[in-house]
């Protein structure tokens, strides 16, 4: 099985998680990226059992439009029972690394509201330590060189994602060679930095499910 099949696989596992468990009231949180468009390929299978979707990014929100799936704004929606979503990197207690797609603020955001977060990744993101793939940290643009040298200073090698603006208008930072061993203390220490406006690293909000493809099948994690 290769890597695509993989993540179709557990964007299939995760839509038969949710199958039981929605209604025509449910309003369900979608991310971005590969394995993510994997989910919203699939999610049509569901229409007319769920109300809508959130989405975490302009172009997840394109996707599920091209799909008649009603998009709702977070403000106008009360509870998430559900958010769905793949990361760059998980580790055993499913705190994860995102935001390789210069998603993760409004990843972030949607996660904290959604009641359960069901991680989809194929089985080369699953690490014992966090941070062979680079950390990104969203930044203020006035703020970029003064966030790096900060980040600099806690040990790590920022990097200019050049030429990516976000969905929110800033830009992202690429921390490498980090060996993150207390990922919850690393993100809030990052986040306490000025300028910065959120970090990839999700530890105190982790994810409550991971489903990880693997050449034998999808695992199960929680
Ligand atoms: C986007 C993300 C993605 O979830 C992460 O980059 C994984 O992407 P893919 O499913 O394409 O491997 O955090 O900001």
């Amino acid at each position: 099985m290769n890597q695509d099949a993989m993540k179709k696989a557990v964007a299939e596992a995760a839509l038969e998680e949710i199958r039981g468990q929605i209604n025509k009231d449910s309003v369900l949180g979608v991310g971005t990226g590969s394995t993510a468009n994997y989910f919203i390929e699939a999610l049509g299978e569901l229409k007319g059992s769920f109300r809508g979707a959130v989405a975490s990014s302009e172009e997840t929100a394109k996707r599920l439009k091209a799909r008649d799936i009603e998009l709702f704004e977070l403000n106008d929606v009360d509870s998430l029972p559900f958010y769905i979503d793949g990361a760059d990197e998980a580790n055993e207690h499913l705190h994860l690394i995102k935001g390789g797609g210069a998603a993760l603020t409004r990843e972030k955001i949607i996660a904290a509201v959604a009641r359960e977060f069901i991680c989809i990744c194929d089985e080369s993101k699953k690490v014992d330590i966090l941070g062979q793939f680079p950390l990104p940290v969203e930044v203020i643009p006035m703020a970029r060189s003064y966030v790096a040298r900060k980040l600099a200073g806690l040990g790590g090698q920022p990097v200019y994602r050049q030429g990516v603006v976000t969905d929110n208008g800033n830009v992202i930072l690429d921390v490498h060679n980090l060996k993150i061993t207390d990922p919850k203390k690393l993100e809030n220490d990052i986040n306490a930095i000025v300028g910065v406006v959120t970090n990839g690293l999700f530890a105190n909000r982790g994810a409550d499910l991971l489903l990880l493809g693997t050449p034998d099948g999808v695992k199960t994690s929680s």
